[in-house]
C-alpha cells in the first residue's frame, strides 16, 4: 500500500467523541504511522455549514477538532493537516464534479434519504428543511477527496455509501476524458466500526448519547456510569460484546484486556467494570488532554499550522485541478 494517499476529514459540528476518536482518528493516525504514505487530513468546516449556522459555534468546533487530532498525534510535519475552507480549489472541482453527478444518485444519499423518509412520516413536503449544501454534501466530498487523487478514505461505517459516489462519480468524469481520477477505496475498521453511545445507539452528536474525548475528569465519570448495562447480578457472568467491554479494548493493554476478560466469564460487577473502565480510559486521555487544554487556550497556534497546511495542500491540488480545466476546455 505504499506510496499511496490517505486522506480522510471530520466535519466540525460538535466536540469530538470517544466514537470520532475510535473510529476515524485513531485509525487513521495509525494508517500515517504505518504507511510510507502521504498522509492528508483535514476539518470538513464547510460540510458543517449545512447544520452549524451559528458563527461563534462553527468557529469553536472548528477549533476543537483541530485541537482533537493535533492532541490526539497527528504531526503537522509529517501529514498535510488543513481546513477545507481555506482551499477555494475544492469547491471549484465540486461544481465541475455537480455536472458529472446524476440526481438520481443524490436522491439516495443516507443522510437526505432519511431526512425524507422523516418528512414522509409526518405527512409534511418531503423536502421540508433540505438545504441544497444536504442535498449536494456527497459531491463536496467527492470533491475533497478526488481533487488530491486519493488512494484510501479511512471512514467509520456510515460515510461508505459517500466513498462510494465518489468513486461513481470519478468514473463518471473518467469514461468521458480518460483516466483522470483515482478511484478511491474506503477503509473501516470492522470490529469498532460502529461505537455504542450511552443509550446503545451508535455513539453520535445527533443523538446527544456522546462521551465528549476531553471532558474533564469528573464529567468522563459520569457518563462512564450513565452507559446502559444489562440486569445481571453482580456476581454473574458478563456479556463479553458489553459496550463497555468493546470500550475498554480500545483504551487497556493487552494485559489488562485479558484480566477483563477473565473477571467478565467469571463474574464483575458492573461497577466495577464501570470503576476500570474510566481509570483506563482517563490515564490514556491524560496527556492528550493538556495538550488539548494548551492549543485551545493558544488558538494562534492551531491558525499558524492550518495555514501551513493549506499552503502544503495547494502545491498538490492547483496543479491536479489546472490539468481536470484543461481536460474539460476552459484553460
Ligand atoms: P457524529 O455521528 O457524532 O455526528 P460524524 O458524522 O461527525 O459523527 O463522524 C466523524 C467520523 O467519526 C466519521 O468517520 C464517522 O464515521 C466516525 N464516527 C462517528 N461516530 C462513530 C461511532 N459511534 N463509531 C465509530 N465511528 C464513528
Ligand atoms: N462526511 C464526513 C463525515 O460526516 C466528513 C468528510 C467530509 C470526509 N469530506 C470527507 C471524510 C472526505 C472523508 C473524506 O464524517
Amino acid at each position: 500500500m505504499d506510496n499511496k494517499i490517505v486522506l480522510t476529514g471530520i466535519k466540525p459540528t460538535g466536540r469530538p467523541h470517544l466514537g470520532n476518536y475510535i473510529g476515524a482518528i485513531k485509525p487513521a493516525l495509525n494508517l500515517a504511522k504505518e504507511l510510507e504514505s502521504l498522509s492528508i487530513f483535514f476539518i470538513a468546516d464547510y460540510h458543517a455549514l449545512t447544520s452549524i449556522k451559528n458563527p461563534e459555534l462553527f468557529k469553536e468546533y472548528t477549533y476543537d477538532v483541530a485541537a482533537t487530532w493535533l492532541a490526539m498525534g497527528l504531526d503537522p510535519n509529517k501529514v498535510i493537516f488543513y481546513k477545507q475552507s481555506d482551499i477555494p480549489q475544492i469547491f471549484e472541482l465540486s461544481w465541475i464534479l455537480s455536472c458529472f453527478t446524476p440526481k438520481g444518485l443524490m436522491n439516495r444519499a443516507h443522510a437526505y434519504k432519511a431526512k425524507v423518509d422523516e418528512n414522509k412520516a409526518k405527512n409534511i413536503d418531503i423536502d421540508m428543511g433540505v438545504n441544497m449544501g444536504l442535498f449536494t454534501y456527497p459531491i463536496l466530498m467527492a470533491a475533497d477527496i478526488l481533487l488530491f487523487n486519493s488512494n484510501i478514505v479511512p471512514v467509520g461505517k456510515d460515510q461508505v455509501q459517500h466513498v462510494e459516489i465518489a468513486r461513481d462519480i470519478a468514473n463518471a468524469f473518467n469514461n468521458c476524458y480518460g483516466e483522470i481520477f483515482t478511484e478511491p477505496s474506503y477503509l473501516i475498521r470492522q470490529e469498532t466500526a460502529v461505537i455504542p453511545g450511552l443509550d446503545g445507539r451508535k455513539m453520535s452528536k445527533s443523538y446527544n448519547n456522546t462521551i465528549p474525548l476531553f471532558c474533564e475528569p469528573k464529567e468522563l465519570k459520569n457518563l462512564i456510569n450513565k452507559i446502559k448495562t444489562d440486569s445481571s447480578l453482580p456476581n454473574e457472568p458478563k456479556n463479553i460484546d458489553s459496550p463497555l467491554f468493546l470500550l475498554y479494548k480500545e483504551f487497556a493493554t493487552d494485559e489488562q484486556i485479558e484480566e477483563m476478560k477473565e473477571k467478565f466469564i467469571n463474574g464483575i460487577p458492573w461497577g466495577e467494570v464501570k470503576k476500570e473502565l474510566f481509570e483506563v480510559i482517563n490515564s490514556f486521555l491524560e496527556t492528550p488532554r493538556k495538550k488539548y487544554n494548551y492549543l485551545m487556550n493558544n488558538r494562534h497556534l492551531i491558525d499558524e499550522i492550518l495555514e501551513e497546511g493549506a499552503k502544503k495542500a495547494q502545491e498538490i491540488c492547483i496543479p491536479n485541478l489546472n490539468k481536470i480545466k484543461e481536460k474539460i476546455g476552459c484553460q
